[in-house]
């Protein structure tokens, strides 16, 4: 049987939710992944300055834990969106409001939202969508709304991992360097694929489709109309992920980022 592998990150996450065991595997963070998301989370409510008046919509909403905090906090409208179905159905199961949608096609009306949130989604995005994606959360962003767009990195990723003939030189491989535990898991996918007659095709998830220098980054979310509140290395990653904050500008409020956010501005 031949392998192939598959670095289409959309199928990655269709195939997890496929094969789900935990509802935190969503989050697509690997080993302590609950502690992560959580930490994470928390501190992107910090920067939003989240208030019970606002409208959230968290583009890649991946377990929910952004949402669940939000209504734990009583926030008007909470909404998640997923790259594929069978993950939103998995977050719907929690009572959280999520849908199917891409970056580049939110199906959220304009201006809807007082607090757009995109974290550690862009990364995975093909370079040739982020403009359009960027219009986007300008599109459904209220006037004066708050954007934060989290995990951004500034350089490429590790090279991909090479590619075997055969699944032998593909276990042996994964054995000598990922270790046994890696190894056996993907001997498991194989039986399964060939119990069922399914194609071999390895999905590593983790290729970075998109990086950016900040100044390169902020002044592509600049021409999408967004503007920049501030950009930040990441406390978990200060040495390849960036955070920012940026703000729809609004004719009623104009851009003064010492005031504090006022939502419906
Ligand atoms: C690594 S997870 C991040 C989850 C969450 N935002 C967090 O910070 O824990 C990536 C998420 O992006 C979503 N995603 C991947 N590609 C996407 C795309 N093209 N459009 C919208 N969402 C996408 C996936 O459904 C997944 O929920």
């Amino acid at each position: 049987m031949m392998i192939t592998r598959s670095e289409d990150y959309v199928e990655y996450c269709r195939e997890t939710a496929r094969n789900l065991r935990d509802v935190q595997d969503l989050a697509l963070r690997g080993n302590h992944k609950q502690e992560i998301t959580r930490r994470i989370q928390e501190r992107i409510l910090q920067e939003i300055e989240l208030c019970p008046e606002d409208d959230m919509i968290d583009i890649g909403c991946g377990d929910g834990t952004l949402l669940q905090m939000a209504q734990a906090r009583g926030l008007r409208s909470a909404i998640g969106l997923l790259a594929t179905e069978e993950e939103a159905v998995i977050v719907r199961r929690l009572g959280l409001q999520v849908q199917q949608g891409f970056t580049d096609q939110l199906p959220v009306s304009d201006e809807s939202a007082s607090v757009v949130v995109c974290n550690n989604v862009l990364l995975v995005v093909p370079r040739e969508t982020i403009p359009a994606s960027l219009r986007e959360m300008y599109r459904i962003a209220r006037p004066g709304a708050r954007v934060f767009i989290g995990e951004i990195p500034f350089e490429p990723g590790p090279a991909p991992e090479p590619e075997f003939e055969s699944a032998a030189a593909t276990l042996a491989y994964l054995y000598r360097t990922h270790g046994v535990r890696t190894c056996l898991g993907m001997l498991r996918r194989m039986i399964y694929w060939k119990l069922t007659g399914q194609p071999m095709i390895i999905r590593g998830g983790s290729t970075i489709c998109f990086y950016a220098q900040p100044q390169e980054f902020i002044a592509m979310a600049e021409s999408a109309g967004l503007h920049i509140v501030r950009s930040w290395a990441h406390q978990d990653w200060p040495g390849n992920r960036y955070n920012y904050l940026f703000q729809k500008a609004s004719p009623a409020a104009p851009l003064n980022f010492n005031r504090r956010f006022s939502p419906n501005a």
